[in-house]
């Protein structure tokens, strides 16, 4: 997730414009920026990593010249966050500038062709291909617009995308397009605005025109005009006065940046399937020859780590350790050697447990693999091999669309290993790949159809003293994963176990009305889930199941059910079963009246061991 600005002025200087939209987008990606401007027929760059503030002491980003310019504030994809991989990107000859959001999936292929013809690259990113695309599409043809060039360069990309594109050619207009990234205009009296999203230019105007994708728009000093991609025809549409606050505008509308990362998993989740096939390869092969694997984490991430296991186990029949990084020298500490291989997985690449664990294992001569949200992190720099989870940065405290990626990122590498090892037939392995693709469509159908149903479940267990979660096989990791959630952001003491483990110990807890949540997809542990659940009914307990749509059985045992689409495969059901759990904890939260972005006493990063 990066974001993208654009701007055309009537009159005035266009850079102070973007640096101070950028600014209101940083919340996007702040590893690098850079702005593109034209002047007298001329494209003027300056860019740099580190963050807006940062560059812009040193840079001075204000001192452009011109009244049309593009500008970025990047969350690294690919390519470490250095200048040279900062957009704007420009071509061979420097008239044409690109800003990017989004992922090319066919880049290599496109560089591959693009150098054949003698275009030479300077960045690692996907986004500078456009750039040598639109500039071979006037060498071919000089007397093209700008736009047919641009048409021309998108109908040869696959992936998402959100583009600006400014050329020296015709200085007096921005040419964007839009698949799947967001893009929305804004329209004031004396400018035109194009941005990833809608903060940018709300304090400026708050007229905007969202952009569907396959479209085009041109922005000039005239307004604005959209297109078809696929036939260049016109599009009429006119603004929406859009009347949120700039503090909404940041949260696209949402009260919270909690809820809007749960919604925004069907595009985070998207993004994982894009990309990765080199680095899957990659780690899959390390994976393979490994004589031990650990798999090291905290929390959340130690959680997508549990249920890994089991993936790894069930389709590749590797197995695998999953550790709590904070007890990982302890208890592994002198027997790691170079025969280990650790699999450490952070969102944010920083925290102090797993990177100790990390420097324990490195200076033991163990393989160090890395999956994070966050490259250019301690973790990608000190891993062997890293993959980036692609979800964009992470606001509120609770991890959950870094969850959601992390699990689909995890089940590709296990299926990965398991096309190496042989181990699926080919018929099982086609239906979990088309099964990981639909994921995006059935976490977006839990949140359109089961937000309702979770909020009155919140209302009537909003004074609950303390939870159970419950769960079989992988679901204990979703049951985990649900109790760390309700615990962190809504302070309701929690209690998790695998299903068959409640009646060694935890039942004596259970007496009337004690709500324990059960996760219940259909697979080989369901009948004796069913079981637990009756010795918890027997007992009192208040039965709030997490069930697979029409699942009679358990709805005739619950007190309480949320549904998530039917035939989801077992090792891939801690995806959308963990929504539900998602959307449990922040509504007990604003139930129980706290700021669910901000629980006391934690923070999003734990760099302290
Ligand atoms: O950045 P990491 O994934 O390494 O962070 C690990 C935990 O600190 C993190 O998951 C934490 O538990 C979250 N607050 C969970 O919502």
């Amino acid at each position: 997730m990066c974001g993208i600005f654009g701007c055309v002025l009537k009159q005035g200087n266009a850079a102070p414009v973007i640096h101070a939209s950028l600014k209101r987008l940083e919340y996007r990606g702040y590893d690098s920026v850079g702005i593109a401007t034209i002047s007298n027929s001329e494209i003027h760059v300056k860019k740099d990593q580190g963050k807006i503030d940062d560059v812009h002491k040193i840079l001075n980003l204000d001192d452009l010249p011109g009244t049309i310019g593009i500008g970025h504030t990047r969350w690294a994809t690919h390519g470490a966050p250095l200048k040279v991989n900062a957009h704007p990107h420009t071509d061979c000859t420097e008239q044409i500038a690109v800003v990017h959001n989004g992922i090319i999936e066919n880049f290599s292929e496109l560089k591959f062709e693009l150098e054949n013809r003698g275009h030479v690259f300077r960045s690692k990113t996907d986004t500078e291909v456009v750039a040598h695309l639109i500039e071979e599409s006037f060498k071919r043809n000089p007397s093209l617009s700008l736009v047919d060039a641009v048409l021309d360069a998108v109908k040869k990309i696959d992936g998402s995308y959100a583009l600006a594109v400014v050329s020296a050619k015709e200085p007096d207009k921005i040419v964007c397009a839009r698949n799947e990234s967001p893009l929305v205009i804004g329209v004031g009296e004396d400018a035109v605005y194009c941005a990833s999203d809608i903060p940018a230019f709300l304090p400026v105007t708050n007229r905007a025109v969202f952009v569907n994708n396959g479209e085009l728009v041109i922005l000039s000093p005239e307004g604005y005009e959209i297109r078809k991609i696929q036939d260049a025809s016109m599009v009429t549409r006119e603004p929406k006065v859009i009347d949120w606050t700039p503090e909404m505008a940041v949260k696209q509308g949402y009260p919270h940046f909690m809820i809007k990362e749960i919604h925004e998993q069907p595009e985070t989740l998207r993004n994982t399937l894009r990309f990765q096939e080199h680095y899957l390869d990659l780690i899959s092969t390390f994976l393979d020859r490994a004589r031990e694997v650990f798999l090291v984490a905290c929390g959340t991430s130690y959680h997508a780590c549990l249920a890994a296991s089991y993936m790894f186990s069930k389709l590749a029949f590797l197995a695998t350790y999953p550790v709590m990084a904070s007890e990982f020298i302890e208890q592994h500490g002198k027997s790691v050697n170079i025969d280990s291989t650790i699999l450490a997985v952070s969102q944010s690449g920083e925290t102090a447990d797993t990177l100790a664990a990390v420097t324990c294992s490195q200076q033991r001569a163990a393989t160090i693999l890395g999956l994070t949200n966050t490259i250019g992190s301690t973790l990608t720099r000190v891993s062997r091999v890293y993959i980036g989870q692609q979800s964009g940065p992470e606001i509120g405290v609770a991890a959950t669309k870094t969850f959601t990626s992390q699990l689909s990122v995890l089940a590709q590498l296990a299926l990965r290993l398991s096309k190496k090892r042989g181990k699926i037939s080919q018929d099982e392995m086609d239906m979990l790949e088309e099964k990981l693709e639909t994921l995006p469509e059935t976490v977006e159908t839990i949140i359109m159809t089961q937000e309702e149903k979770v909020k009155q479940i919140a209302h009537k267990y909003r004074d609950a003293k303390i939870f159970f979660f419950l769960g079989r096989g992988i679901s204990t990791a979703t049951a985990y994963e649900g109790r760390l959630k309700l615990m962190e952001i809504a302070y309701v003491p929690a209690i998790a176990f695998p299903a068959g483990e409640s009646k060694h110990g935890p039942i004596s807890l259970i007496e009337e009305g004690f709500p324990v949540v059960f996760i219940c997809p259909r697979d080989g542990c369901y009948k004796t889930l069913i079981g637990n659940i009756m010795e918890m009914k027997a007992r009192g307990a208040s039965i709030i199941a997490i069930i697979e749509e029409g699942d009679e059985e358990i709805k005739a045992l619950a007190n309480d059910y949320v549904e998530v689409p039917r035939g989801i495969p077992e090792v891939l059901s801690p995806i959308p079963f963990v929504i539900p759990l998602q959307l449990l904890a922040y509504y007990m939260a604003l139930e129980r009246g706290h700021n669910p972005d901000t629980p006391r006493n934690l923070a999003k990063s734990v760099t302290v061991k």
